[in-house]
């Protein structure tokens, strides 16, 4: 692990969406918590100035997340700009000026991925990528070949241990605390198994739409957008074997051996929705086959979890935005007669608040009746949590590189969807707020579906 601190942070997009809903707030959250102190440049096309990128940020901070003047002006103190086209050698050498005597920036590309090549080339030509540190956005790739391909690219400037790939899924805290849950808890441990786990459902919903972002979604859908990335690190933080240590590449080799354990995905374990209304989207094409649902079963062939079937469940205007994690405990023994017991189970909340919670059979008043009770371990709200970018781009300036996808990673976890994505499976319509597809019965764990709260 490389620890040295990035002693500039350059971002390429500086007047785009990115910049304008994530990157102008954390940047003004690290400011505030003394976390960033270096030259921070911006470079795009459309502002003309550097006044006017600072009259972009304080907009940005006023719509998203709130502008706190003391730290709005040591961050406006530290900004500077950068005007040029991504392509053209012209803003490298002002970029390399810029920079003055930097000897580690940290370049952070929140850019389309189709931008990716060539601003890495140029970095590399111009020198700017010396001792610099690159940080980039998921999905790294459409595919295992384009993954394979990009890569390629990016080890033609930087070394591996310098490329951050953001999850900013990562970055949230409450998928760490998961972590930390099942490995300090060794209770746990004795259960944790396919000889006491009958299922593990994983659902992420959002109740909104695309959100004007129809032009990018409509390259990418569900799978490529939220499962392939955010939802298989939470798979692995569920199903991984506990690391021998806690530095970045113990646990980077945890994650990778359980995707490598996961069989490639058979169509037949794949529903796919749109919901009603998507074509219409801007951006969007009028016969579009692009899911905005699905809904998978995947297997795990290790020692531990042989014969566990693992759901995941994700899509766009849904009943409830949450992201929720039910592990079903076998069911017990018909020992008690008469009583309707339940299963066991473990909830994991992840947003928009964290709650941890065991579901247990206990006797009801009056002896007779049995209730599922909910010991509940932690409930927090969400909100007053350090921004998962906030975390994400702090860890890679400071080059902590636990928070990021490993290129053998990306790898596998493209090996596990393409064949999925490349059967070209129907994609069946689902009215907006309902749960998917009817179609997605076939794709349902034991038990059901779990209906999270809100909902
Ligand atoms: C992004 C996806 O990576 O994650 C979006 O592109 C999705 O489609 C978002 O809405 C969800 O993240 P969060 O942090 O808002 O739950």
């Amino acid at each position: 692990m490389d620890l040295k601190h990035s002693d500039a942070f350059v971002f390429f997009g500086a007047t785009g969406d990115l910049a304008y809903k994530k990157i102008f707030p954390s940047l003004q959250a690290m400011v505030k918590r003394g976390h960033l102190n270096v030259p921070v440049i911006g470079v795009a096309r459309s502002a003309k100035n550097l006044g006017e990128l600072r009259a972009r940020a304080r907009d940005s901070l006023e719509k998203h997340g709130g502008l706190d003047p003391a730290a709005f002006d040591n961050l406006s103190r530290l900004l500077r700009y950068v005007r040029g086209d991504n392509g053209d050698p012209a803003t490298y050498q002002a970029l390399r000026e810029e920079l003055g005597g930097a000897e580690r920036p940290a370049f952070y590309l929140a850019i389309p991925p189709t931008s990716f090549e060539t601003v890495v080339e140029q970095l590399g030509k111009s020198g700017c990528a010396r001792g610099a540190r690159v940080i980039l956005e998921k999905p790294f790739g459409r595919d295992l070949a384009s993954a394979l391909d990009l890569n390629r690219i990016l080890l033609g400037s930087f070394e591996e241990k310098a490329i951050f790939r953001i999850d900013h899924y990562l970055g949230k805290r409450p998928v760490e605390r998961m972590v930390f849950f099942r490995f300090t808890n060794p209770f746990l441990e004795a259960i944790w198994d396919r000889n006491h786990v009958e299922s593990i459902q994983i659902t992420m919903a959002e109740s909104f739409g695309v959100q004007g972002r129809g032009g990018f979604y409509d390259e990418t859908g569900a799978i490529r957008d939220v499962i392939q990335n955010h939802l298989f690190q939470v798979l692995c933080n569920l199903a991984m074997e506990p690391p021998v240590r806690t530095d970045s590449e113990s646990i980077r080799d945890e994650k990778v051996k359980i995707l490598k354990a996961i069989p490639s995905l058979d169509e037949k374990n794949v529903v796919r929705g749109q919901f009603q209304g998507y074509r219409e989207e801007r951006g969007v094409a009028p016969e579009s086959k692009v899911e905005t649902f699905a809904a998978l079963r995947l297997e795990v062939n290790s020692w531990r979890w042989q014969g566990v079937p693992f759901f995941i469940r994700a899509g766009k205007c849904l009943p409830v935005t949450c992201t929720e994690i039910l592990v079903r405990i076998r069911e017990p023994p018909p020992v008690y007669q008469g009583f309707q017991l339940k299963q066991n189970y473990f909830r994991f909340r992840i947003s928009p608040e964290t709650v941890l919670a065991i579901g247990t059979n206990v006797l009801a008043q009056g002896e007779t009746v049995c209730e599922s009770n909910e010991m509940v371990a932690l409930r927090q709200p969400g909100p007053g949590e350090m921004d998962a970018y906030e975390r994400v781009l702090g860890d890679a300036m400071a080059g902590d590189a636990t928070l990021f996808a490993r290129q053998d990673y990306v790898e596998e976890a493209w090996r596990i969807v393409d064949p999925a994505l490349k059967a070209d499976t129907p994609v069946f319509e689902y009215e907006p707020q309902t749960w998917g597809p009817k179609e997605v019965e076939r794709v349902t764990p034991p038990g059901g579906w779990h209906t999270p709260l809100g909902a």
